[in-house]
């Protein structure tokens, strides 16, 4: 069986690389994935499978079903998240970081990451700033939501790209970008909705106490950038498997 199994071995070729840097970056992608897998997986189960099963629930069972569910659901979003973002800004560091070596200068990927930051933490800004007034209906957060994500990506790509940015760099400037504005909102927004909610299902199954006159309002928020946030998944996953599988923004 031994002889077997070495046969098989040799006839594969197995042979890993040498060099740290491919280990790094393979390591980098791996848990990167795994983590975005997670990270994604238990934002469309809440939005498609808790949120309509809650929905069609009797009122008694409403909150008793919510309180099992969506605290560990959010558990796993928000920290695979960072999960996603930390092991994501290293890779792209490191895409970064080879552009601008091969132009002969290498601090332009400070350059390039802090141009990145700057796009996209303003992005955020702005669209936080609508959903924190209060004022805005639905369809027009998710007018500004896409308005500042193509201003961005169109910023963004105007300041960096040039004759040695990669499709790499570039496609994940814009994909990361977005990804950042999704973290941004997990935590900013997101995840301080869901902690009221938690607290006052708590009280009102626990101690029988009535819900306050925000709960629907915070609701409300919560399913719109919930929605915002998956939707803004589908050009995320695209830059993100594009930046080495469809070089169109950049030659090299
Ligand atoms: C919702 C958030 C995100 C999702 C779902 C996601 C998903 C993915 C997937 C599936 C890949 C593998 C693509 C492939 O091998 O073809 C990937 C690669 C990568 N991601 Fe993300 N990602 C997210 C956020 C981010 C963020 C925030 C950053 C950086 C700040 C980032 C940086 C990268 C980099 C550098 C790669 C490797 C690109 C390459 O060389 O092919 N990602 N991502």
């Amino acid at each position: 069986m031994l002889a077997g199994a070495m046969i098989m071995l040799s006839e594969l070729n197995v042979k890993f690389p040498s060099d740290g840097a491919s280990w790094e970056q393979f390591m980098l992608r791996w848990i990167h994935v795994t983590a975005a897998i997670l990270w994604i997986g238990s934002l469309y189960f809440q939005i498609l499978v808790v949120v309509p099963a809650l929905m069609k629930s009797e009122q008694t069972m409403r909150g008793k079903m919510a309180l099992a569910v969506i605290p560990k659901a959010a558990w796993i979003m928000r920290w695979s998240a960072v999960v996603v973002w930390l092991f994501g800004f290293r890779y792209f560091m490191i895409l970064a970081k080879t552009d601008a070596l091969n132009a002969g200068d290498v601090s332009l990927m400070w350059r390039w990451i802090g141009i990145w930051a700057a796009c996209w933490l303003g992005a955020f800004v702005i669209f936080m700033g609508g959903v924190e007034s209060g004022k805005l209906p639905a369809p027009i957060l998710v007018l500004l939501a896409a308005i500042v994500t193509v201003a961005a990506a169109w910023i963004n790509l105007a300041l960096v790209a040039g004759p040695m940015t990669s499709n790499k760099t570039l496609c994940i400037s814009v994909g990361g970008g977005i990804g950042t504005i999704m973290f941004l909102a997990v935590w900013g927004i997101v995840w301080r909705c869901q902690k009221k909610l938690i607290a006052w299902t708590r009280a009102a199954v626990e101690q029988g106490a009535a819900m306050p006159p925000e709960f629907a309002m915070v609701q409300k928020k919560l399913a719109v950038v919930s929605a915002i946030g998956a939707v803004l998944t589908i050009p995320v996953i695209f830059f993100m498997t594009a930046a080495s599988h469809f070089p169109f923004l950049s030659g090299r």
